[in-house]
């Protein structure tokens, strides 16, 4: 069997180019015991990737020159050398940026097609759904009647967030790019507020629509965005940092003055919680109540989400950077072979 495979080939200088990856056709080794063999239908494609393409310190090792881009997938098991695969089985892997791949069942996990679609295990039923409800409820906290803002409000952590927000009684004020994706944020996800970030007039917009200040500010984004957000934070307030997209394609430090003593002024004088996380670490935990509870939600109607299928393996760097500008709207997958 073989898979074409995207190998990362150089370290991107800003934002990736398709000459920074390599496409091949490569032959898969024979199954050993306990292995299956993977046919991709959709690759998960997620911020953190940008970080992996790079060798700046992190949480996780970059992806080595030469090797296949990292990333979730969902799919169908093809040839099975193990008893708790089957062929046809649906599975959650991470082969990564590639057509077909050889795995051990034990890193596959069986989705059950009736339950949701499959391709949800990669957005509102997995990783980015599963970090929007442990970040907000064991680290923002919402309590009934405060105000949760959160960019990137209209992908799929941010959507989840706010409407998980809602669910806890709280008020949900998104901020997104765009008038489009504010209107989205209003009509199909229930937000109480949406802001434009790209808006001339972003940071009045911001302040009408905290009268109250902000309780728990979702930190996705990080720039612009989060300056404007700091002056309405309130006593006591929860940020639960979770990405700073709009940084990832940088090449170095911003321009600009050293606001690292206004920061922590802030940090103090509204005896702030400032907390960093990785989803994977409230995993183990939690990750059941998690699935329990959110296809509750996604059955009775009370959470929505929306996908942005790119067609073919040939696409996948367009499609990556557009996530990363923005183009997207709601999770980004690549639709790999069907
Ligand atoms: N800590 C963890 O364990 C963990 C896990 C998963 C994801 N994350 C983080 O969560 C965040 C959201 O991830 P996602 O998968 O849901 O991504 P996403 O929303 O699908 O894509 C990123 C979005 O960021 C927005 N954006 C980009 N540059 C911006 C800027 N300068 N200012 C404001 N918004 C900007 C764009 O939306 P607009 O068009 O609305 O601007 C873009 O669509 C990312 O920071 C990601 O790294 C963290």
């Amino acid at each position: 069997m073989k898979s074409t495979q995207v190998l990362l080939s150089r370290r991107p200088d800003g934002e990736p180019k398709p000459t920074d990856f390599e496409t091949v056709t490569t032959d898969l080794p024979p199954l050993e015991e306990g292995q299956v063999l993977l046919r991709v239908r959709y690759l998960s494609l997620d911020p953190y990737m940008r970080g992996r393409m790079s060798e700046v310190e992190s949480y996780a090792d970059p992806v080595a020159l030469g090797d296949v881009m990292v990333g979730g997938t969902v799919c169908e098991v093809i040839e099975s050398r193990s008893d708790h695969r089957a062929v046809g089985d649906q599975v959650l892997s991470y082969s990564g940026w590639q057509t077909h791949a050889v795995a051990d069942a034990r890193h596959t996990r069986r989705l059950d097609p009736d339950a949701a679609p499959v391709s949800t295990a990669l957005g509102v039923l997995g990783m980015p759904g599963f970090t929007a409800y442990a970040g907000l409820l064991l680290l923002g906290k919402p309590q009934p009647g405060e105000t949760v803002v959160v960019a990137a409000a209209t992908g799929p952590v941010g959507s989840a967030v706010g409407q998980i927000a809602r669910l806890k009684g709280a008020r949900a004020v998104g901020i997104a790019g765009g008038p489009e994706k504010c209107r989205a944020l209003l009509d199909e996800l229930g937000f109480d507020a949406a802001v434009d970030h790209r808006a001339p007039d972003f940071r009045d917009r911001l302040a009408e629509a905290v009268p109250d200040g902000i309780d728990v500010y979702f930190e996705n984004v990080g720039g612009e965005v989060a300056r404007a957000v700091m002056r309405h934070l309130n006593l006591y307030a929860r940020i639960p940092v979770c990405g700073l997209v709009a940084g990832y394609n940088a090449a170095g430090v911003p321009e600009g003055p050293d606001r690292l003593d206004g920061f922590m002024r802030r940090v103090l004088t509204k005896s702030l919680t400032v907390r960093g996380f990785i989803q994977s670490e409230f995993e183990k935990e939690h990750h059941g109540r998690f699935v329990e509870e959110m296809s509750r939600w996604l059955a009775d109607g009370s959470v929505r989400y929306r996908e942005d299928v790119t067609v073919g393996l040939d696409n996948v760097v367009e499609a990556f950077n557009g996530m990363l500008a923005g183009r997207n709207f709601g999770k980004v997958v690549v639709q790999v072979g069907d």
